[in-house]
């Protein structure tokens, strides 16, 4: 593929076949050619357990086909029948109060109903098998968006089989689970139930009175799922062995463990539905984590709001430029694809006022549509450019889905920790920076980074701490947090002194751990070379004692004033760093400055603050975007001759670039010039 996909969730069956060719012609202005069709037919396409009508779905296929439209075919499974529910009341889920669903609302279904598993399969295996024959569907939708959790009877039994395959005895669970502890003890499979509001938990999903258990069942939901996602995958692979096939994740989605899915999909595709207008960066990291999902591998934006969303209290339209800009930080972040939800707004039912392509009047003068209408054009001008480039990091970020979970659900040190809010403070300041960074997984090779951070590193598993020593052992920066190390994969404390396995290469120990109210501060005193001055810190408190590391920063308050709380250790050829406090965000960007700095990776783009900018490499051509999300006209003075893709026009070295408030240039470079 050569061009950006562009395009979306198309869902004619909801109006008049008459409406069809009015959309075609909008798209055909639009330059928009890739449709994600079928997503929530499943209720017309079977209205009882026996019977089938392909009509609709025959009619859009043929339709797409005729227009030359690329289809993104979904398996339909992301919402089961009303009939289904009323006969097979197994299909609907058990919630966390331990309350049966009835039917109602999407992603209502059991992953562990055998109802459900079997009509879902006959499902995809039907439509595989109607819409082999057709060239123009270029990737399967699995279902959508899975995600939630279930609680009822099949999941309780499902859950006992789960951890009898992972634990084989009864012996290996209790000692996992430290059953000694409350009188636990499990002498028979039977005895063990879901943890929700009726067993372990105490009203809220994150308080547990058994870690283990909880952390159990939060890996054998996102199992649950998975396995619903490799069924129908390999169903559909078997009739259609050459069409990839994706499922559209949800970014930074707690309940599900990406990092292990990403392996089943063929490419990764997203929705990018951000919480307000000022999140560039947690955008940012969110699309390096979905790109690391694969690394080397570019994703697709599977979906994002043309304007404004509907489903929170308040839902702004996205302002002039925005939708445009936003769409770029995508493709600058590993995106090949650019698709919507939705291609045109719904009658009725809670997304009639969502933001879509095309207008409830179907007009091609509306500002959203003429928005949409110029990327469209300007994504002509970079065929066969950044498709299939890559981003080559010299920093990388751990992001890891036990660490988030058992963070969370952990009773003590403190219910303020959130896992996602430190990644994106960390990787705010990074960001910052503009150095390109990878967000990865434990599985990843270290080998192509410089510098590893990895906050609430909180469960060492398979020997992590190794591959982390080997890499400061040979000359990288290794940056850590406050809760690191001390647990094992079972949620089980390292029976050692703090940071446990990280001990050797931190060279520090931490006896006590002070948690205050997130409002009360104290301060960190920077004292060592370029590093000084002092700032605030809050949330947690390890009182750090040296052992071979040396002091960076110390407390300025209370009665642990004096003592260390930013370290580091000389290990090898590198450096391990510990960080026992949650800094002001000043902090960690003079800090990483000066670590990036020290490794000659800082950026070579002389710009004014607030600009994004990031890279992606294909063969000798390097892309440069630049990204200007804020209110103002920002400067930047460029450290090369490039072309520029959108402008088409050269610019020179140490040339300066006016970027007006929301603008974007694409700079292509190639090496040799
Ligand atoms: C999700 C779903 C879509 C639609 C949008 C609305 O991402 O996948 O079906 O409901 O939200 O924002
Ligand atoms: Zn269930």
């Amino acid at each position: 593929m050569k061009k950006v996909l562009f395009g979306g969730d198309y869902n004619p069956e909801q109006w008049p076949e008459e409406v069809w060719s009015e959309d075609m012609n909008l798209f055909g202005e639009a330059h928009i050619e890739t449709l994600t069709v079928g997503v929530f037919s499943w209720s017309i396409i079977q209205k009882d357990e026996n019977t089938y009508d392909f009509s609709v779905l025959d009619k859009i296929m043929e339709f797409l086909q005729a227009n030359n439209k690329n289809v993104c075919l979904a398996t339909g499974t992301a919402a089961h029948p009303p009939w289904m529910a009323n006969k097979y009341p197994e299909v609907t889920r058990v919630d966390f109060e331990g309350r049966k669903r009835k039917f109602g609302q999407r992603h209502n279904s059991c992953p562990n109903s055998p109802v459900y598993q079997k009509y879902s399969k006959l499902l995809a295996e039907k439509i595989a098998t109607r819409y082999h024959h057709y060239n123009n569907i270029i990737a399967w939708h699995v279902n959508n968006e899975y995600g939630g959790t279930c609680y009822c009877e099949n999941c309780e039994k499902a859950f006992r089989s789960w951890l009898q395959k992972k634990y084989g005895t009864l012996e290996k669970l209790n000692d996992a689970w430290n059953t000694t502890f409350w009188s636990h003890y499990f002498y028979d499979w039977e005895e063990i139930v879901v943890p929700n509001a009726l067993s372990e938990h105490y009203n809220k999903e994150n308080v547990t009175a058994f870690q283990g258990i909880t952390l159990d069942y939060m890996r054998f939901n996102s199992d649950s799922m998975l396995a619903n996602f490799i069924a129908e995958k390999e169903i559909v692979k078997d009739i259609t062995p050459g069409i990839p096939v994706t499922t559209n994740f949800m970014g930074m989605y707690r309940p599900l463990d990406y990092f292990k899915w990403a392996k089943h999909l063929d490419f990764i595709s997203w929705d990018n539905y951000p919480p307000d207008m000022h999140s560039e960066a947690r955008m940012a990291l969110t699309h390096s984590l979905m790109r690391g999902l694969k690394k080397g591998q570019p994703f697709w934006l599977m979906e994002q709001t043309p304007s404004t969303t509907a489903c929170r209290d308040i839902n702004p339209v996205k302002r002039p430029g925005v939708m445009r800009l936003w769409s770029y930080q995508a493709l600058a972040h590993g995106a090949d694809a650019i698709l919507f939800f939705q291609m045109r707004k719904s009658k009725g039912a809670s997304e009639k006022y969502h933001g879509a392509v095309i207008d409830h009047s179907g007009r091609n003068d509306t500002r959203v549509f003429k928005e949409i209408t110029g990327l469209g054009e300007e994504l002509l001008l970079l065929e066969n450019e950044v498709i299939g480039a890559v981003t080559k990091a010299k920093v990388a970020l751990v992001f890891d889905w036990d660490c988030w979970w058992a963070v969370e659900i952990s009773d003590g040190p403190s219910r303020y920790i959130s896992y996602q809010q430190t990644m994106i403070h960390y990787y705010q300041a990074l960001y910052k920076l503009n150095v390109d960074i990878d967000v990865i997984g434990l599985d990843q090779s270290l080998e192509d980074y410089e510098i590893v951070i990895a906050p609430l590193l909180h469960m060492m598993k398979d020997n992590y701490y190794q591959k982390l020593e080997e890499f400061v052992e040979k000359g990288g920066i290794f940056v850590t947090t406050y809760l690191s190390g001390i647990v094992d994969e079972y949620d089980n404390a390292i029976l050692d002194v703090s940071p446990g396995l990280l001990k050797n290469l931190l060279g520090i120990r931490i006896d006590e751990t002070d948690t205050l109210h997130p409002a009360d501060h104290n301060l960190i005193c920077l004292d060592h070379g370029k590093l000084q001055g002092s700032y605030t810190c809050n949330l947690i408190f390890d009182l750090v004692q040296t052992e071979n590391a040396e002091i960076i920063a110390t407390y300025g308050k209370d009665f642990y004033a004096g003592l260390p709380v930013i370290t580091k250790n000389h290990y090898g050829a590198g450096e391990a760093w510990y960080i026992g406090s949650q800094p002001e965000a000043a902090l960690l960007e003079v800090l990483f400055s000066q670590l990036t700095e020290q490794k000659g990776i800082a950026s070579d783009i002389e710009a004014d603050q607030g600009l994004e900018i990031v890279r992606r490499h294909k063969e000798d051509k390097v892309f440069t975007f630049i990204l200007n999300h804020s209110d103002e006209t920002k400067n930047i003075v460029l450290p090369n001759h490039c072309f520029c893709v959108l402008e088409q026009n050269y610019y020179e070295k140490g040339e300066q670039i006016t970027l007006p408030a929301k603008e974007v240039r694409i700079l292509r470079e190639t090496k040799y010039i």
